[in-house]
């Protein structure tokens, strides 16, 4: 990221970011995943970095380098990454992009599970907690909790009341019915009590300046 000279209004903030999905085993070969390459997270992880900000990057699997400056803390499955936001915690700014898993299976087989010619294992799934919701209900919470919402319909309205359920500042919204995910170009919509903000498509490199731009603008505005 170009930023202007001496253009850091995020200097001395704490930036949590979640990023990529989780992996939930079923057994050692075989697994459940949301779909997500990561790459809109990892953007606002480097853009933050270069607005000054300490940033630690909560990544699940994906094949994506560090940005420059950021602390990058790998895991897996949605419960390791709610331990690792735990930790990572205090923050000034909570951004949670990761397409978390909503349900794991109940029981891990120890060894691969075989056909052998037999009817198809039923999956007994059980709910992964939600990082979003904990972040902003938990004690210590950062000052701006933003969410994400990838919708294949209804996408504002959804994105209303997730912001509403999940006690979220922002809800970033984006419709994924297109050929978004993996890509490289967004559109999102920002949700706030303010009211929605609608960003036009960009690379999500850009996105991701521009919502860091206005976090920071929100966290400045806060200080008066
Ligand atoms: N999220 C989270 N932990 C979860 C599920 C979701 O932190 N277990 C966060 C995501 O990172 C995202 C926001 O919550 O910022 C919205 O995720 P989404 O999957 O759209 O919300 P859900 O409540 O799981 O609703 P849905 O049934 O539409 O999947
Ligand atoms: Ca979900």
């Amino acid at each position: 990221f170009k930023v202007k000279k001496g253009h850091q209004p995020l200097k001395g903030k704490h930036m949590l970011i979640t990023a990529g999905p989780t992996w939930e085993a079923i057994d050692p070969v075989r697994y459940i995943a949301n779909r997500s390459s990561g790459k809109q997270g990892f953007a606002i992880a480097a853009a933050a970095a270069a607005l000054g900000a300490k940033v630690t990057l909560v990544a699940g699997p994906v094949s994506l380098r560090t940005p420059d400056g950021v602390d990058r803390v790998d895991v897996e499955s949605a419960v390791q990454m709610s331990d690792a936001v735990k930790n990572a915690l205090p923050a000034d700014i909570a951004v949670m992009v990761a397409a978390v898993a909503d349900w794991r299976p109940k029981e891990y087989r120890g060894e691969k599970m075989k056909k052998r010619g037999s009817a198809p294992p039923a999956l007994v799934l059980e709910e992964n907690p939600d990082l979003l919701t904990n972040v902003a209900a938990g004690e210590n919470r950062p000052k701006l909790v933003v969410g994400f919402a990838a919708e294949t319909e209804d996408v504002l309205d959804n994105a209303k009341r997730k912001r509403k359920r999940k006690a979220a500042d922002w809800i970033v919204a984006n419709d994924v019915s297109g050929d978004v995910m993996g890509g490289d170009m967004n559109r999102v919509q920002i949700i706030s009590e303010d009211g929605v903000d609608t960003l036009e498509e960009m690379p999500k490199m850009d996105i991701a300046m521009a919502l860091v731009e206005k976090m920071a603008e929100t966290l400045q505005g806060e200080k008066e």
